[in-house]
């Protein structure tokens, strides 16, 4: 499915929409090139879930945690030099953990990331604030949130 987004504010009306259906357990991959939006439109995701503390990209440290009506683990794995890296934060349990995880830069990681995931392939349009976004995955969650997303 493709979604475009006409300017900030659409990005967020739909960033909230998205982050009031994520669940414990759910795998939210966001794939673009630099300055698409990842982070822009995980700070919507993140009102949707309840987080209002400011969230900003966690570039150096991997990984930020926000406590929203669960909690959320805000990864960006831009900077990853190795896979190492991710076992020494013990990246499973936030995978397989009691929030939702968010990833930004999810390609470079593809072979650790659980089979179920919903992946969001963000592109710059035509305008300067004009996005498309592809939403792919797979399994039941994907499914599920691609249905309620096309709902309006
Ligand atoms: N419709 C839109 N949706 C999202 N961002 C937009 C939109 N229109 C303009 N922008 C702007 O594009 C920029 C996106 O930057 P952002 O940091 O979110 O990108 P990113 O994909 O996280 O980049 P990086 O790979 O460096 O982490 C912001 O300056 C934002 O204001
Ligand atoms: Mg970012």
């Amino acid at each position: 499915m493709e979604i475009r987004l006409n300017g900030l504010e659409e990005t967020k009306e739909f960033g909230i929409r998205l982050g009031n259906l994520l669940r414990k357990g759910d795998i939210l991959c966001l794939n673009g090139d630099l300055g698409a939006g990842k982070t822009t439109l995980t700070k919507s995701i993140g009102l949707g879930l309840g987080v209002y503390d400011y969230i900003t990209s966690p570039t150096f440290a991997l990984i930020n945690e926000y406590t929203g009506k669960i909690p959320v683990y805000h990864f960006d794995v831009y900077r990853l030099e190795n896979v190492e890296e991710l076992y020494d934060l013990g990246f499973d349990e936030y995978f397989y953990g009691k929030g939702v995880c968010i990833i930004e830069w999810a390609e470079k990681i593809e072979r650790l990331l659980p089979k179920e995931r919903i992946v969001l392939d963000i592109e710059k349009g035509k305008d300067i604030d004009e996005r498309r976004i592809n939403i792919t995955g797979s399994g039941n969650r994907y499914t599920e949130i691609t249905k309620e997303l096309e709902k309006n």
